[in-house]
Parts: structure tokens; C-alpha cells; sequence
């Protein structure tokens, strides 16, 4: 069947009563119009004045889109009205993720949460730091000698996983197992809600048989790695549950496996398109440092949602209980009203906005461990390889989902 005929027989849900006519926009998540160019492009031309604040798609089991950052970011922090009760979308999928503690609400989420924070929080980030420069130089090292390589496939899609790995204590050779289920969690594969809920709850119970043995096994022990810290964390002052514990921990390694990824590789086609760029941090450690910040506003991944708590009118919109709404982070970093000039890279941006890693009780734990493993990167990419370009003809593949992926992003530089 062509592209075009699969688009055309795709699944629509009928327009509820309550959503009126004029706020009804075809938007697939997956399957973004013009994605071929950018995900990040085809996400903000949806964003014209004309396209109101929250619009209604029938794709994917039928949500809001809220299309403005102030929205997205006001979503994110108000947990009262917009729960996370379900938080992937098609909905179908999202009641069969059994992640912990994305799907809680406070006051229930917070003690999960101190656990996970405790795990990740800077000070013990900053223990791996040099773990992470190897890592780093490890793989560059021998491809900068070559004078090209993919960057998605040679390093994107190893170094941040083989950081997080090690810190959790798990061997390489478990990756691609893993990887598969992370892909199949965040762009299920299916024509209909039910099709994407079945591929999803495979994959969810695919991460759960993984991690029930090793959870098993650090209970109670004294390693240092984060699957041992976590495990034995306590909640409320009682030892956190064993199912509690199958989800967190699949939580971590969907979390290490699957963001950072995709992020270096958005970030590294731009560099590779405007050398300008490159040039103006070479050299400059501490603009490229500042820099890393801007890289998160200009190249987000995540698009998840919220579901609606009660009915209620927000901003003009009848919405009632169980309605979903998705807050597409990219449009809130790329929103004009947040940034000028929004899709250039400006190392020296003041008041850098973005809801790269959500907001309110939710906001990403893993962030401290992204900034550090996108700083290296840099740092250690552009000291070894100074001048990079994609390679003529070079035809990177999007796609979009709750996480964004880009695949094939050929890089040539010249050697000595
Ligand atoms: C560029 C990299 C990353 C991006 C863009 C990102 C983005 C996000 C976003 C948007 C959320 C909010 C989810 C929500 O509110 O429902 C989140 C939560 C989370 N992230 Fe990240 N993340 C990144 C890296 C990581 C890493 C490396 C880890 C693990 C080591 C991680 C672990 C988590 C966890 C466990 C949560 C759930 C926190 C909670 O529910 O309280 N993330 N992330």
C-alpha cells in the first residue's frame, strides 16, 4: 500500500458533543505533516496565529492539543486540573503503561519521587562525570581518524547508553532487547488505539520480566549502582513494594535509554549545518557550557499528556473529565511568544524558556545526567573533530511520537 493510502485509511475517532468544529484540526503524532523535513519544523508550522490555543484531532484515539508554551507549561504545573492519571497517548496504550511514579499525582507521587531524586540529583552526578569523558573520547577517538561516520548510529545511539548501563549495573549485551521495548513503548507500532495499546503493554511487560529478577537480587544489597540505591529506598518509611519497584525501575531505563539518544542527533545535524555555529563555541568553554541550555530549548523530543480532572472551561474551551490534551514540549521552546527568533541557535540567549523536560512535580529527574552527557559531547566532539558536515546528500529519517527519533545523520570532516 503507498504512504498515501495508509494515511488516507488511518483511524479517526468521531468529534465528541462537547468539542466544537472550529477547534478541529487533523494532527497525527506520529505521522506529522512534513515531518520529512524536521520534526521540530513540522511541529512549529502548526503553530501559525491562526491555529487556536487548544485544537481537537481525531488521530490517535481523538485529544486536545494544547499549541501554545504558555499552555504546555501552565498544563505541566497544575496537576489539580490536569492529571497525570493517563499520560501516553493513544489513551488505550496510556492505561496499560504501568510506569511509577509518571502515573501519580501529588501528595502520592512525592515519596517515589525523593527516591528517584536521591538517585540522580547533582551530587551524585557529579561522581561520574569522568566515567562519562571516557565514554565519550572511548568512541570519538577512533572515528575521528576515519573522516566520517553515522552519527546516530556510531555514537548517539551508544554513548548515552553506555553511561547509563554502567550506572545501573547492567552488561551491553541486554541493549537491544531493551531498546526494542523502548521503542515499542514511545511509537507503538498499530493502526487503531487497540493495535497501539497491544504493542505497548507487550513491550511494558517485556521491561517488567527484564527487571523483576535484578530487583530480586539488589534488595537489600549494598551496591552502588542506581538500581540498588532505588530499590532500597523507602517510602514513607517502608520499603518500597515489589510492583512499585518493577515499574520505577523500568521507568529509569526507559528514561536513560531513549531521550538523550535522539537529542544528540538533533543537535548534531544543526551543528553540522551552520559551522558559524561550531566556530563561535570552539574555544569558548564557558559559552559552550551556557550553551548546552539552548540546545535543550531548540531540540526537545517529548510529547506527552495530561488528562483533564474534572469538567471545567479552560480558556474558552468546554473540557470534560478523562478528556486528554498532549503538550508537544518543542512547542513550547519554539514558540515566538517565549523566544525570538525561536529556531535559531543563540548561544548568548538571556532567559533561555523552555519545557524540555516537562514542569511542575513531574519535571525530568534525568536532567542533571542529559546536561552532563550533552555537555561532554560537545566538549569532546568539537576538541577532536573541530569541523564537521553532514554528508552531501545526507537524508536524516524523522519520526515523531511521545519520543522524537531521527535516524541516518551522516557526518564527513576532513583528516590529516
Ligand atoms: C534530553 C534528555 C531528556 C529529556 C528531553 C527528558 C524529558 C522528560 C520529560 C518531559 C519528563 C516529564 C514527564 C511528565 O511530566 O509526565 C521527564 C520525566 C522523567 N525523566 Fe526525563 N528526559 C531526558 C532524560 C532523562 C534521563 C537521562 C533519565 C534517566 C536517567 C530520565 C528519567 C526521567 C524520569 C524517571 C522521569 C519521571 C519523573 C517523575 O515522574 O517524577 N530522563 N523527562
Amino acid at each position: 500500500m503507498s504512504e498515501a493510502a495508509k494515511l488516507d485509511n488511518r483511524n479517526r475517532t468521531p468529534r465528541p458533543a462537547h468539542v466544537p468544529t472550529e477547534l478541529v484540526r487533523e494532527i497525527d503524532m506520529y505521522a506529522l505533516d512534513g515531518i520529512e523535513e524536521g520534526y521540530h519544523e513540522a511541529w512549529k508550522a502548526l503553530q501559525t496565529p491562526e491555529m487556536p490555543e487548544l485544537v481537537w484531532t481525531p488521530f490517535t484515539g481523538g485529544h486536545w492539543i494544547a499549541t501554545r508554551g504558555f499552555m504546555v507549561k501552565e498544563i505541566y504545573e497544575d496537576p489539580s486540573r490536569f492529571s497525570s492519571e493517563v499520560i501516553f497517548l493513544p489513551k488505550e496504550a496510556g492505561e496499560k503503561y504501568l510506569m511509577v511514579p509518571t502515573r501519580m499525582d501529588p501528595p502520592e507521587h512525592t515519596p517515589y519521587r525523593k527516591i528517584l531524586d536521591f538517585g540522580l540529583n547533582p551530587a551524585q552526578i557529579r561522581k561520574v562525570e569522568e566515567a562519562v569523558r571516557e565514554a565519550a573520547i572511548e568512541l570519538i577517538e577512533p572515528i575521528a581518524k576515519r573522516g566520517h561516520c553515522d552519527f546516530a548510529a556510531e555514537y548517539a545511539m551508544i554513548f548515552p547508553v553506555r553511561v547509563f548501563m554502567a550506572m545501573a549495573g547492567l552488561p551491553m549485551s541486554d541493549v537491544p532487547m531493551l531498546a526494542k521495548f523502548a521503542e515499542d513503548m514511545t511509537r507503538p507500532a498499530g493502526n487503531t488505539p487497540e493495535e497501539m495499546a497491544a504493542t505497548l503493554d507487550a513491550a511494558n511487560q517485556g521491561f517488567f520480566a527484564y527487571v523483576d529478577p535484578i530487583i530480586r537480587a539488589r534488595t537489600g544489597g549494598s551496591g552502588t549502582d542506581l538500581i540498588t540505591i532505588m530499590v532500597n529506598g523507602k517510602v514513607d518509611g517502608q520499603p518500597l513494594a515489589h510492583d512499585k519497584a518493577l515499574g520505577m525501575i523500568s521507568l529509569l531505563l526507559l528514561g536513560g535509554l531513549d531521550t538523550v539518544v535522539n537529542f544528540l542527533s538533533f543537535f548534531m545535524i544543526y551543528l553540522a549545518r551552520h559551522p558559524e555555529k561550531v566556530a563561535e563555541i570552539r574555544g569558548d568553554e564557558l559559552k559552550l557550557r551556557r550553551g548546552v541550555e539552548e540546545l535543550f530549548r531548540r531540540f526537545p523530543v517529548v510529547s506527552e499528556a495530561r488528562m483533564v480532572a474534572k469538567d471545567m472551561t479552560y480558556r474558552g474551551v468546554e473540557l470534560q473529565r478523562g478528556d486528554m490534551i498532549l503538550l508537544p514540549t518543542v512547542l513550547h521552546g519554539l514558540d515566538d511568544a517565549e523566544n525570538d527568533h525561536p529556531l535559531d541557535v543563540d548561544w548568548e540567549r538571556k532567559n533561555v524558556n523552555h519545557a524540555t523536560f516537562g514542569g511542575g512535580p513531574h519535571r525530568c529527574v534525568g536532567l542533571h545526567l542529559a546536561r552532563l552527557e550533552a555537555t561532554v559531547t560537545l566538549q569532546e566532539w568539537i576538541r577532536h573533530i573541530p569541523e564537521f558536515s553532514l554528508a552531501p546528500g545526507a537524508q536524516p529519517v524523522y519520526n515523531s511520537g511521545i519520543i522524537a527519533s531521527v535516524q541516518n545523520v551522516p557526518l564527513i570532516w576532513p583528516t590529516a
